[in-house]
């Protein structure tokens, strides 16, 4: 079921462009602080910032995209503040889903979407159902997503669908449970905000993540600020537990194949 290598079995291909980049969208909330603004106008701005990256990581040729937008944790905020996230959520859905699909892109949500109310659950499920067959880009919204819960449900199931797996059981019967089983592990992790935590985000796939940390303020978030991070990914040395000496020629620094976005 899983197509995609484990960067803890195998070392997996590592691009110019990261193949999968996966974002913690922070710092909405002090965006608006700082104009004076309550915080859900931060959260309204920062669908504007997931508009332009989702068409820059099209553009760039980024496969995968993956954006945290509501985690388990978020239910303990006001619930002024979790019922406007839920209705922003399903108003950009209805407003985008037409034109993701038109540019080619594959939408899909990871989360505990049970808890949402039912014409949400409607509108995620009517989106994937319409994108399904698109492939130039897969956008995946974490939505009551955590990792904690992922890897729960993950061995829940596997469990309940082969018993026998009790006694013992490995990476390889695992990973097909798990909710991004249909994308390779992110190769570049980028969040936004200041904050350098993974706030319960995607805590197995990001065993070999680079990570990026900005100051930016999510809804101040824009393609240069995406180039810089790509740049800085294409600066690491990705030895998944090697020696620099291991790596096959030029392979060590992605700087020697240099030609990112960044310099176009
Ligand atoms: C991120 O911005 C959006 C969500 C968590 C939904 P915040 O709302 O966390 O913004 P800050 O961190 O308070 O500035
Ligand atoms: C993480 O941001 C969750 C999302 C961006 C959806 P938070 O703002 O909720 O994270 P903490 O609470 O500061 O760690
Ligand atoms: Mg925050």
């Amino acid at each position: 079921m899983t197509s995609f290598p484990s960067s803890t079995i195998e070392i997996p291909d590592s691009s110019r462009v990261p193949r999968h980049v996966a974002v913690i969208m922070d710092g909405n909330g002090r965006w608006a602080k700082q104009r004076y603004l309550p915080r859900v106008a931060g959260h309204k701005r920062g669908v504007e910032s997931v508009r332009t990256l989702v068409r820059a990581c099209a553009e760039r040729g980024v496969a995968f995209l993956t954006l945290f937008a509501f985690s388990s944790e978020n239910w303990r905020r006001p619930a002024e503040e979790v019922s406007f996230l839920l209705q922003l959520f399903a108003v950009a859905l209805e407003q985008e889903v037409g034109r993701l699909h038109e540019n080619g892109i594959r939408f899909r949500v990871i989360g505990d979407i049970a808890a949402f109310d039912a014409r949400l659950v409607r509108l995620i499920r009517d989106a994937e159902a319409l994108t399904a067959g698109n492939s130039r880009l897969t956008l995946t919204v974490a939505a009551n997503y955590g990792g904690r819960w992922d890897m729960m449900q993950a061995v829940a199931r596997m469990l309940a669908e082969r018993p026998a797996l009790a006694a013992g059981f490995s990476e390889h019967d695992l990973t097909p449970y798990l909710s991004l089983n249909y994308a390779p592990e992110p190769d570049l992790f980028i969040r936004t905000g200041g904050e350098q935590r993974v706030s319960n985000f995607l805590l197995w796939q990001l065993a070999y993540a680079e990570l990026y940390f900005t100051d930016t303020l999510w809804p101040d978030f824009d393609a240069a600020c995406l180039d810089r991070a790509i740049v800085s990914y294409q600066q690491r040395e990705r030895r998944f537990g090697r020696t620099s000496e291991q790596l096959p020629a030029g392979a060590g620094l992605a700087m020697l194949r240099f030609e990112g976005p960044g310099v176009e």
